[in-house]
């Protein structure tokens, strides 16, 4: 019988998660019945998301139970299939969850094909959801036209350095916002037209001078200081795709500060803004043909370039994730598993 060493949520976290909302434990798998597989976990993806599954406040999704094993998206190696359709040493894309082996339902699983020097990884990138996010967002709210000005935030990460390249293909000015010299420094070298620091004291500043004409699109991801800065740079028709708001994922109560919902919504009005919330499932069904063969192409030929940052040990997920929420990453946030 095969084990899994699996972390499981022992608490909700109150504000920022600790390593005490979490415990690790081994315990037996089941053997796969008819339609399953028991599979190796290669590579766990950490995302923004899991912070609102580690919560019961209302949401799209049911949170992780106290008890579960934290959910996400994985690539795995079939140790053994009980179906057909898939032989063991298979690689393919699943949602495991945050454990070393997983047995999953073949039918909800993707094989893959990795192809030449792109690790398979990337199907939990730039190839996976967050590029996919990235695509159907930006194209189908956003719709950049050419020389339009596009602007995204948490900009060096999977979903906005997607962004910022697809904006660009598409003949649009980008503009990103990250945190600190490095990570602007790169978003300089992956071809935006301007980079800025959030945490820079005359972000603002420099947030005008970066958008002379004004803002067209605004491809939301963090909310928070960022948003306040953006709003009023939003010219009339401005699209504003409404991703994330990671800034307040661990927020516990509302800002201080007066009530500005009015404010927002004469400015909505006044604009004409169109904001406009989405979870990428929605997209899933009509675009994922057109995103797999469109990001395909743009990687293969070096229009969408990407970076990951690998983690070693799933014994590091935890901080890992803490560390995402708050900016430490450098690119996507991959825990490596197991070889
Ligand atoms: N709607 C959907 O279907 C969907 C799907 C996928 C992802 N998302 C959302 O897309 C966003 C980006 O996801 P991702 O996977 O690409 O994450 P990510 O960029 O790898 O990680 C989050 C980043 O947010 C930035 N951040 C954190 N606090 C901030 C603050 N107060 N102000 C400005 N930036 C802050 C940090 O970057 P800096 O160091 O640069 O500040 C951090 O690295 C998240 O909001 C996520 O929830 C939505």
């Amino acid at each position: 019988m095969a084990q899994t060493t699996r972390i499981v949520l022992a608490s909700r976290p109150h504000g920022e998660p600790t390593q005490e909302d979490f415990r690790t434990e081994t315990v037996n798998l089941p053997d796969p019945g008819p339609g399953e597989a028991l599979l190796d976990t290669l590579y766990l993806s950490l995302d923004p998301y899991m912070r609102g599954r580690m919560s019961d406040a209302p949401s799209y999704a049911a949170p992780v139970p106290i008890g579960g094993t934290v959910v996400g998206a994985t690539v795995s190696r079939v140790v053994h299939s009980a179906d057909d359709s898939l032989a063991a040493g298979d690689l393919v894309l699943g949602y495991g969850g945050w454990q070393t082996r997983s047995v999953e339902r073949v039918r909800y699983l993707r094989r893959l094909d990795p192809k030449g020097s792109i690790p398979v990884s990337t199907a939990l990138g730039v190839l996976g959801m967050p590029g996919f996010t990235a695509y159907a967002g930006l194209l189908t709210i956003g719709q950049p036209k050419p020389d339009e000005t596009v602007v995204v935030a948490a900009a060096t990460g999977p979903v906005g350095s997607a962004v910022g390249q697809i904006a660009r293909i598409k003949g649009a000015r980008a503009v990103g916002i990250a945190g600190g010299p490095q990570k602007v420094a790169y978003l300089q070298e992956l071809g935006f037209d301007a980079a800025l620091d959030h945490r820079a004291p005359d972000f603002v500043e420099q947030l005008a001078a970066a958008t002379p004409d004004g803002i067209d699109v605004y491809f939301e991801n963090v909310g928070g200081a960022v948003w306040d800065a953006v709003l009023p740079r939003l010219n009339t028709y401005a699209r504003v795709p409404l991703c994330g708001l990671v800034a307040g994922y661990n927020a516990t109560s509302l800002p201080e500060g007066p009530d500005r919902s009015g404010a927002l919504m004469g400015t909505i009005l006044r604009k004409s803004l169109t904001v406009r919330g989405f979870i990428q499932t929605e997209f899933a069904p009509t675009q994922t043909d057109a995103f797999v063969r469109d990001m395909s192409a743009w990687v293969a030929s070096g229009e969408v370039t990407y970076r990951e940052d690998i983690v070693d040990g799933l014994d590091h997920a935890v901080e890992a994730f803490r560390g995402m929420l708050r900016g430490d990453n450098f690119g996507k946030v991959v825990i490596r598993v197991s070889d």
